[in-house]
């Protein structure tokens, strides 16, 4: 395992874009006015700001902006039905934008916000249909972070924000997976250096009497039960129907990188065995070096999924974390990457299964 575990780690710490001009250094918890003012005023002429938050890096737009919102699809690469999140700097911002705002959505403002979590609510007549794709409800966010909630203050409107990724891909947690991935048309990269959660915010639906978990995130289902209650969230069934289970669905796939990703349950020493018997039949793999705290695991998981594809491995392997807290989100995200697919042996169905991943 050691060797090939060390050349994902160090790839996912190489990671350098020097000399990208685009790329304005700011020290994240004190970001230069100079740097913050720049970037607010293109996004108030119509341009595209990649922007660091506490979950990952955001592509930003003017959300009043028809124009500019469509270039965040374009850029992206993302269907115009996905709709976008409005990242405020006040609650009273986030009620603006709103037709309805419900005693839960004040709740949660109150305990979570600023910070890593999405509410959907139904939208006001302020909103244009480019965010919402012309659907009834409005996604909002105030964001935990010095050089976002400057951002937003200072451009003097809520900033239209999907994760600064091309569509389907794994979320940026660098401003040099911001560069390395969205072209010229993205204006300025705010590099704030790392983020913090590494994964997305949560996102919850209020609209109805039973607030509905939509995406888990940085905020955890039992912070959201402890505070309301009944909450209901999707459940993935991680569960194999045979040697290598596929589970098809619409958001599957998201997330991920090129090397194809399975997930493994069981034995610890599985993996090593997997190894093994997929090296006879001339194929590398790797496990994904996951660290076992959920919350590291979080922080790392995007740059190590990313640095599966430039170790130039056949297939890689990694183990779901503790579903506790944000374990849950992380484990969301695994699964995703590895559309679904898990293993629960070694026997040679399930490694004939893998090798046809590589060689179909
Ligand atoms: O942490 C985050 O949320 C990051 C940072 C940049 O804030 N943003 C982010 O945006 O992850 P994006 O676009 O990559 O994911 C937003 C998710 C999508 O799954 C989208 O379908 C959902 O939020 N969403 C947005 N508006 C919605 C709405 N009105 N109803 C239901 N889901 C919505
Ligand atoms: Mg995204």
């Amino acid at each position: 395992m050691g060797r090939h575990d060390d050349s994902v780690s160090a790839a996912a710490a190489a990671d350098d874009a020097a000399g990208d001009a685009r790329l304005r250094p700011v020290d994240p918890h004190h970001p230069d006015p100079g740097v913050i003012g720049d970037a607010a005023a293109a996004l108030r002429s119509g341009r595209l700001v990649a922007f660091p938050t506490e979950t990952v890096y955001g592509l930003g737009a003017n959300a009043f902006d028809p124009v500019a919102v469509a270039a965040v699809f374009a850029v992206k690469g993302r269907p115009a039905s996905d709709p976008l999140i409005l990242h405020v700097a006040s609650i009273d911002d986030a009620m603006s934008l709103t037709a309805r705002w419900s005693d839960a959505a004040s709740a949660l403002a109150e305990a979570f916000w600023p910070g890593p979590l999405t509410l959907v609510l139904d939208r006001s007549e302020r909103v244009i249909d480019g965010v919402t794709g012309g659907g009834p409800t409005v996604a909002v966010r105030l964001p935990a972070h010095p050089v976002a909630e400057g951002l937003i203050r200072a451009a003097g409107v809520p900033v239209a924000a999907p994760s600064a990724n091309r569509f389907g891909r794994v979320s940026p947690t660098t401003a040099a997976h911001v560069a390395s991935e969205l072209g010229p048309d993205v204006s300025i990269v705010i590099d704030g250096g790392p983020t913090q959660l590494g994964v997305e915010s949560t996102v919850v639906d209020v609209t109805a009497r039973r607030p509905r978990v939509l995406r888990p995130g940085g905020v955890s289902l039992e912070d959201l039960r402890g505070l309301l209650g009944d909450v209901d969230h999707v459940e993935r069934d991680v569960h194999p129907v045979d040697a290598v289970a596929i589970s098809p669905g619409s958001s599957l796939g998201h997330y991920s990188p090129d090397t194809p990703l399975t997930l493994v349950e069981g034995d610890p020493s599985l993996v090593g065995a997997l190894e093994g018997r997929l090296a006879v039949r001339g194929l590398t793999c790797v496990a994904l070096p996951l660290p076992a705290d959920s919350a590291t695991a979080a922080r790392d998981l995007y740059s190590l999924l990313r640095a599966l594809d430039t170790t130039g491995v056949d297939l890689a392997l990694a183990r779901l974390v503790d579903p506790s807290g944000i374990g849950r989100a992380v484990n969301d995200r695994l699964y995703r990457a590895a559309h679904g697919r898990l293993v629960v042996d070694a026997a040679d169905a399930t490694v004939n299964r893998l090798v046809s991943l590589v060689r179909p």
